[in-house]
């Protein structure tokens, strides 16, 4: 009925402007790049003062979702006065999500996560476009109330969830379209996107490059109105990428789980208050010293479940039938045969190895990281458990489960939990475990969560059919980083080598959680590509 209707309206509309010969009003072309409609600013970075225009607040999405916060489904772009009449200037996409938040554009004075020049400026300095999409998150209402933050929206906000799994990567997708959609009315060329983010924004950056054009995100992008244009990108940059999340338990115990016998329970926020992740500022304790004393330690039944999730990563990992780029099979193996201990070795040792020889006191170093095994000034090997110990000893390790927590043992609801909400449920198990152990939960983990797991983990796409995976990756994860299991990007890496592509994977040595740092180092990357 309804149907016929909506036929019958478009009928008489078209017979009546034929009949009629009325002007109409100018069409609105919502996702169409207006390039008059900028401003012009100056920034000095480093000392330098670069002339740029901006175009802000512009929306990507033709059918944006109901709220009054209409900044997540829009973008900022900068064009420096060098690319100005370039169309083949790299664009820079930087992502500005934390925590699996949402996000607003970000202006092109932003500073980095450590509060120093930020990736924006940098590129804007080295002539490149910038673009900063917002996006939805995991706490993105109908309701907002202005003048609120809307990365910790109060309690009064309302209505219901709009920015739950996969909206965020749906949003970042159709900003890449609409760049491709207008590439011939905008500076800088749609064909050369280099995405970046760190951390949840790190994953995302990674899926947006890993899933290019994969079909499965068509219905939500058809939904939102997005451009009808690829969206598939030239280049991913990734800082610690929170991926992988539907194994990210079992990777945290496989490689943590040896230290229950001293392992603290984690600052997690108490029950009922979503935070598990580590957005900006969540006031967790730095762990340091007398802090990590004071945590309680595991108690039997979490030492069990730590064993029981860590024996399910093996299974897993053989699972993704990876080879070292030397062409050997990459298996846990069952302890001391330790082909993969040996390879995840390798990347703090070469990690190290940098560091060392450009140290200036080689004997303070030596002293400081006793665990690394030293053969004159080259490092020979390292004691895998104490530099486990060691991670912890600068930042507690998470609890257990570190990421679908979610009323296993009576745990408290995760950042990731929250991601997995419904539109009107806030959060939810995400993985078979997690829903299982849940004693709320009924049955097997529901297809409906399982597929919008999936639909969030680059992991799922590299390579695959029907996708355009990005040719170009640098990843990076600090060799202190405890938010997730390293072993997470090192089989990020390890996939993407094995398919073919190129990426240049490091782990960083003494960083902790922490994103856009050694920018020579990103920008020398990008100018090779
Ligand atoms: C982030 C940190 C986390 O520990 C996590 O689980 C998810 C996201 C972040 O910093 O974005």
């Amino acid at each position: 009925m309804k149907k016929h209707l909506v036929i019958f309206a478009g009928l008489a509309f078209s017979l009546s402007s034929c009949a009629s010969n009325k002007i109409e009003p100018p069409r609105e072309k919502p996702l169409t790049f207006n390039p008059q409609g900028y401003t012009t600013g100056t920034i000095t970075v480093e000392g330098k003062p670069i002339n740029y225009r901006a175009w802000e607040n512009i929306s990507y999405a033709a059918n944006p979702v109901n709220t009054n916060h209409t900044a997540w489904q829009k973008m900022n772009i900068y064009v420096p006065e060098a690319a100005y009449n370039d169309s083949t200037a790299p664009i820079l996409l930087k992502n500005a999500v934390g925590g699996y938040m949402p996000s607003d554009p970000e202006k092109i004075d932003a500073l980095s996560r450590e509060g120093r020049t930020g990736i924006m400026q940098a590129a804007l300095a080295k002539g490149y476009v910038v673009v900063s999409p917002g996006a939805r998150g995991r706490t993105s209402q109908e309701v907002y109330v202005p003048g609120n933050n809307p990365f910790s929206p109060p309690a009064e906000a309302g209505g219901p969830y709009i920015g739950k799994a996969p909206a965020a990567i749906v949003d970042l997708k159709a900003a890449v379209r609409y760049l491709r959609y207008n590439d011939a009315l905008m500076p800088g060329s749609a064909e050369k996107i280099i995405s970046d983010g760190t951390s949840a924004g790190g994953a995302l950056s990674a899926l947006l490059g890993g899933a290019g054009n994969n079909p499965l995100y068509e219905p939500y992008l058809k939904a939102i109105g997005a451009a009808p244009a690829r969206d598939d990108i030239f280049a991913v940059i990734a800082f610690c990428p929170i991926t992988d999340l539907e194994h990210a338990d079992m990777s945290y115990e496989w490689l943590y789980g040896g230290l229950n016998n001293i392992r603290k329970k984690s600052s997690l926020p108490p029950p009922g208050q979503p935070g598990g992740g580590n957005p900006r500022g969540s006031g967790r304790p730095d762990g340091s010293g007398a802090n990590q004393n004071a945590l309680p330690g595991f108690n039997d039944p979490e030492k069990a479940l730590s064993a029981e999730l860590a024996l399910l990563f093996p299974a897993y990992l053989d699972s993704l039938g990876l080879r070292r780029p030397d062409g050997k099979p990459l298996t846990a193996g069952s302890g001391a045969d330790g082909t993969y201990i040996d390879y995840l070795s390798s990347f703090v040792i070469r990690s190290a190895q940098e560091a060392y020889n450009t140290s200036n006191e080689k004997d303070v170093f030596k002293a400081a990281f006793p665990w690394l095994k030293f053969d004159n000034a080259n490092i020979a090997g390292l004691n895998f458990q104490e530099y486990l110990a060691y991670v912890m000893s600068r930042q507690p390790l998470k609890s257990v489960p570190a990421f679908d927590s979610m009323g296993v043992l009576d745990g408290a609801v995760s950042g990731e939990n929250d991601v997995f909400g419904t539109r009107d449920i806030a959060a939810l198990n995400f993985t078979e475990a997690g829903w299982q152990k849940n004693p709320v939960n009924t049955g097997t983990l529901p297809a409906d969560i399982k597929d919008r797991v999936y639909l969030m983990n680059a992991m799922n796409f590299i390579g695959a059919a029907d996708t355009d995976t990005a040719p170009n990756w640098y990843i990076r994860h600090g060799t202190i980083d405890r938010d997730t299991a390293f072993t997470v990007s090192v089989n990020l890496y390890t996939k993407l080598q094995n398919r073919g592509f190129t990426v240049d994977y490091k782990l960083a040595w003494e960083k902790p959680h922490s994103g856009d740092y050694d920018l020579d180092e990103v920008f020398a990357w990008i100018a090779k590509l």
